[in-house]
Order: structure tokens, then C-alpha cells, then sequence
């Protein structure tokens, strides 16, 4: 299974969703029958690390997301993929512009996995305050954990995990 996380610059949102899902992969030993990765819909942070703040949050809740490297999201991306999650209406909608029919079925927002929040974005946090990006960790954190739940439940259907 093939998870893409994607924002408009790639270098705070997603990459810390890609760290927190990551790590909730982990956590629940079925890392190795998902492949993740992000991408942002801009160009430009091509090349480029994830934010400074963004990296000082998450490694506050114990993940560290300095390796990771800015790229943007190009067509074959919507083919390679099982899930394609947008932070935000923009980035679904510059999405959905890329987009055939068949390959609109698996773009969705990614908070609809946390539906308890009542948030239907994740906030673009680039020109706010720490406190900015504490939110959307937290909202991030809850997505992640239905997300893999969903997953899971995925896996099981397939037959690759034990019901
Ligand atoms: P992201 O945040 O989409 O969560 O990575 C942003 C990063 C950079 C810019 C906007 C949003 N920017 O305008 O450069």
C-alpha cells in the first residue's frame, strides 16, 4: 500500500504528517507493508529540509523529520499511489486539476480520518507562530491514527495482516 501525503510547499505540513504516520506505522509493526511519502504542489522548496520550526515541533514529540527533502508533486505521482491526502481545499482542488476520473477516486482530504475533530483542513501554518504548528501537529496526530486504523483494516481485507 502507497500513501502520499501532499501541501503547497512540502516542507511543513506534509512532512510532519509523513513523520507522525511514520511513526504510528511503527508503533503498530506494519511499517513494512506501507510505503509513504510527501510532496508539495508549489516548487518552491524543491531540494529544501523541512521548515526549522517545523522540525523543532515534531522532534518535541519525539520524531525527527531532518532528512526529509521538499519535491513537488508531479503527474505520475496520482498513479503511483493508493491514497493521495491533501492538507487543505487548495491542494485537493490543484490536485483534482492534475487528475483523470479514475485517479480523482483516491485523492480525499486527509482529515476526513479524524472525523471526532471537526476540522475538515489542516492549517497552512508557514506564516503563523509555534504555537500554529502545535496545532496542526495535533490535528496531524489524530489523522494519523485513523488513517492507520483504516489501513489496517485494509491489510486485513487483503489478507496481508492476521484479522
Ligand atoms: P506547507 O507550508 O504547505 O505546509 O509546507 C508552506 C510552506 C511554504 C509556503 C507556504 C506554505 N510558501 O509560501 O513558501
Amino acid at each position: 500500500m502507497r500513501i502520499l501525503f501532499v501541501c503547497l510547499g512540502n516542507i511543513c505540513r506534509s512532512p510532519m504528517a509523513e513523520g507522525l504516520f511514520r511513526r504510528e506505522l511503527q508503533r503498530r509493526g506494519i511499517d513494512h507493508l506501507v510505503e509513504v511519502d510527501s510532496a508539495g504542489t508549489g516548487s518552491w522548496h524543491i531540494g529544501k529540509p523541512p521548515d526549522a520550526r517545523a522540525q523543532r515541533a515534531i522532534a518535541r514529540r519525539g520524531v525527527d523529520i531532518s532528512g526529509l527533502r521538499g519535491r513537488q508533486v508531479k503527474r505520475p505521482d496520482l498513479d503511483a499511489f493508493d491514497l493521495i491526502l491533501a492538507m487543505d481545499a487548495e491542494n485537493l482542488s490543484d490536485l483534482m486539476a492534475l487528475a483523470d476520473e479514475e485517479q480523482m477516486q483516491r485523492i480525499r482530504l486527509f482529515m476526513e480520518f479524524a472525523p471526532e475533530r471537526g476540522e475538515r483542513e489542516v492549517p497552512d501554518p508557514y506564516f503563523g507562530g509555534e504555537e500554529g504548528f502545535e496545532h496542526v501537529l495535533d490535528l496531524l496526530e489524530a489523522a494519523a491514527q485513523g488513517l492507520a486504523d483504516h489501513v489496517e483494516e485494509e491489510l486485513r481485507k487483503a489478507g496481508r495482516l492476521q484479522a
